[in-house]
């Protein structure tokens, strides 16, 4: 075989490959690759940025329905409601107060009304060192038994701080211990965790995580 005739069959061969190539991506012989499953939405709820709950405080700023908080349309001026228990030591909550449900502490330790409303006074808290507090107030009351707490707080350990950093300037947002915690049952609930970067374990139909609770 002469050197050129070499040559001349390598290029017929090459373009004879180059040919078959040709018709495989034309005609999709070996198929396209899947798709990645289609990126899932973020429930809006992990937008929001609104505490759980609204305090006094909240009310008053937004010029909101205050009527739960106007204890002498129904009870008498000076004279305190009095507490009733059932057979095994538990407050029974009248039916008025169906929103009040009780359950401070792992065994109801602090379900006592008057360890934080002054049964003299009712539209005032009182704490455990005497002082006299608006319910605007009520993160005061928290702190005279949830010291360390409270001190956590005050330095934006615990809880959550929000508006300017610089303190010297604009003003900071510290959300009250009651827009977190319902001050009758202040176990804090559990919640759904936000979704995870995209990418690590994801399948277009993985099932939602069940909210951790701790009881
Ligand atoms: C819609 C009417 C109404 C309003 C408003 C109201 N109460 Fe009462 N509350 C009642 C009734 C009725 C009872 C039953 C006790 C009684 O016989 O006086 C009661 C009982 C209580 C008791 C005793 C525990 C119990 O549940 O029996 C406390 C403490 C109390 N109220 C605090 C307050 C405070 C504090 C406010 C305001 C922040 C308030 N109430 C506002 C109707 C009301
Ligand atoms: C008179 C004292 C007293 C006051 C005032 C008080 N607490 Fe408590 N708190 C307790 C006690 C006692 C417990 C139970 C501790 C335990 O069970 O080990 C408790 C438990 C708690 C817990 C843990 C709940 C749980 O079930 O695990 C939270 C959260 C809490 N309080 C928040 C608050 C908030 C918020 C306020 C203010 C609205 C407040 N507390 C006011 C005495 C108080
Ligand atoms: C650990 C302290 C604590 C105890 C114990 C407590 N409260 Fe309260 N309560 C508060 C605070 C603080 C607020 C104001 C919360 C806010 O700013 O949203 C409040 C609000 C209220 C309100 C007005 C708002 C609403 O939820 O209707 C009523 C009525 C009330 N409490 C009744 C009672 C009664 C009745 C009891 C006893 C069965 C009781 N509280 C026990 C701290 C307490
Ligand atoms: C922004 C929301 C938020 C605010 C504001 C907040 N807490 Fe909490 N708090 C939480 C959460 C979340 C937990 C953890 C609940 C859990 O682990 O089950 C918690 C836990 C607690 C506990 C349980 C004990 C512990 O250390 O685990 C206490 C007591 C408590 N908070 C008291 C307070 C008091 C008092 C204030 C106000 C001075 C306050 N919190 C303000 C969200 C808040």
């Amino acid at each position: 075989m002469t050197s050129s005739s070499k040559k001349d069959l390598t290029l017929a061969a090459l373009a004879a490959v180059f040919l078959i190539l040709a018709a495989v991506f034309l005609t999709d012989a070996l198929g396209r690759p899947k798709l990645p499953a289609p990126l899932p939405l973020v429930d809006t709820n992990f937008l929001s940025t609104a505490t759980v709950r609204r305090s006094y405080a909240d009310l008053v700023k937004a010029k909101d329905d205050l009527s739960d908080f106007d204890c002498y349309t129904c009870h008498e001026k000076g004279k305190a409601p009095p507490l009733r228990y059932d057979s095994r030591q538990n407050l029974i909550v009248a039916k008025e107060h169906a929103d009040v449900v009780m359950g401070h502490g792992s065994h109801g330790r602090n379900n006592n009304c008057f360890n934080c409303h002054n049964e003299t006074n009712l539209e005032l808290l009182q704490s455990r060192d005497g002082r006299q507090l608006r319910f605007s107030d009520s993160p005061q009351l928290c702190g005279s038994c949830h010291g360390p707490t409270y001190r956590d707080w005050e330095t934006g350990v615990h809880g959550r701080t929000g508006g300017y950093w610089n303190r010297t300037g604009e003003p900071t947002d510290r959300k009250a211990c009651v827009n977190c915690h319902d001050p009758h049952s202040p176990h804090f609930p559990g919640r759904h965790p936000a979704p995870g970067p995209h990418g690590l374990h994801e399948t277009a139909d993985a099932p939602s995580t069940q909210p951790e609770t701790h009881r």
